[in-house]
């Protein structure tokens, strides 16, 4: 039995691209996937309009859906709010869209990466808190025998440098811990382009899918999410746009580590294969 799932990401309600969503929900009505995996970046600032967008497209949606928080989905303008309450927008929606998965042998787990602050400059990088993976590591040990998981995240668990130029904080022991139990995959965004890449961990390869967007910030590829297929021995992953550019060539081949202002909304695309792949810029 082969099973479908839809991983969408960065959609930046606010500045989503509405031709893209109309034609992945489109597809979402025609292809039927078991769910819907939404890795963050729903709105761009957090707005109470843009919270309220979103919910109103997925659940517009027949389908379920799982959502991650990003670091755009926290307060952004209200810091009291912030810092005292900075989930509570995002589990406003969350509770609204919620629906019962029930998929054969793979459960989506997630693994919370955006913090309210963090001890850094750049508060919209990654960080796996102990609680955060510990919560994570427990839903998969709980999961029945012969479930394979697919962890769902908003930044990609790629730490290098030091504390303050990582990606992801503690992405690597979080990588360390996931190679010794039964992970299909680690989805993310953040990025805005795709990628499908096998991390070297102290414990084995962890397998790390990254979607692109749907929003008008695009770095270096059109629109796209990614259709995910798990026969039971093997996941497949193909990198939907409505450009029609083939997988290969949307993907990236590396998880950049820099997060700099992503190119302007209107700003052309270059042609994928055109694309520089070293120190582009990324949000
Ligand atoms: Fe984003
Ligand atoms: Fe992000």
């Amino acid at each position: 039995m082969t099973t479908t799932l839809f991983h969408l990401s960065d959609i930046h309600f606010g500045l989503e691209d509405n031709k893209a969503l109309d034609w992945v929900k489109q597809e979402i009505a025609e292809r039927r996937p078991a769910a819907v995996a939404i890795t963050g970046d729903l709105t761009m600032r957090a707005r109470h309009r843009e919270y309220s967008a979103a919910c109103s497209w997925i659940r517009s949606l027949d389908v379920p859906v799982t959502v991650e928080i990003g670091n755009h989905d926290m307060p952004y303008f209200n810091l009291i709010e912030r810092f005292f309450a900075p989930y509570r927008r995002f589990r406003n929606i969350e509770s609204l869209i919620e629906r019962t998965i029930d998929l054969p042998d793979i459960a989506i787990v997630p693994l919370k990466t955006a913090v309210r602050m963090q001890p850094r400059l750049n508060w919209s990088k990654g960080w796996v808190s102990r609680s955060a993976l510990r919560q994570c590591l427990a839903a998969i040990d709980a999961l029945p025998a012969g479930t394979k998981a697919l962890v769902a995240v908003h930044h990609p668990l790629r730490e290098v440098g030091t504390k303050g130029t990582a990606l992801t904080y503690n992405g690597f022991k979080a990588l360390c811990a996931l190679a010794k139990r039964p992970v299909l995959a680690v989805l993310s965004g953040h990025v805005h382009d795709p990628f499908d890449i096998m991390e070297e961990t102290l414990d084995g390869p962890v397998r790390m899918i990254g979607a692109g967007t749907l929003s008008l910030r695009l770095r270096s590829t059109p629109p796209s999410f990614n259709e995910l297929t798990w026969d039971g021995t093997t996941l497949t992953v193909r990198a939907r746009n409505l450009d029609e550019v083939p997988t290969r060539s949307m993907q990236i081949d590396d998880v950049p580590e820099n997060a700099l202002p992503p190119r302007e909304p209107g700003e052309p695309v270059a042609p994928v294969n055109q694309v520089p792949r070293t120190d582009p810029p990324v949000h």
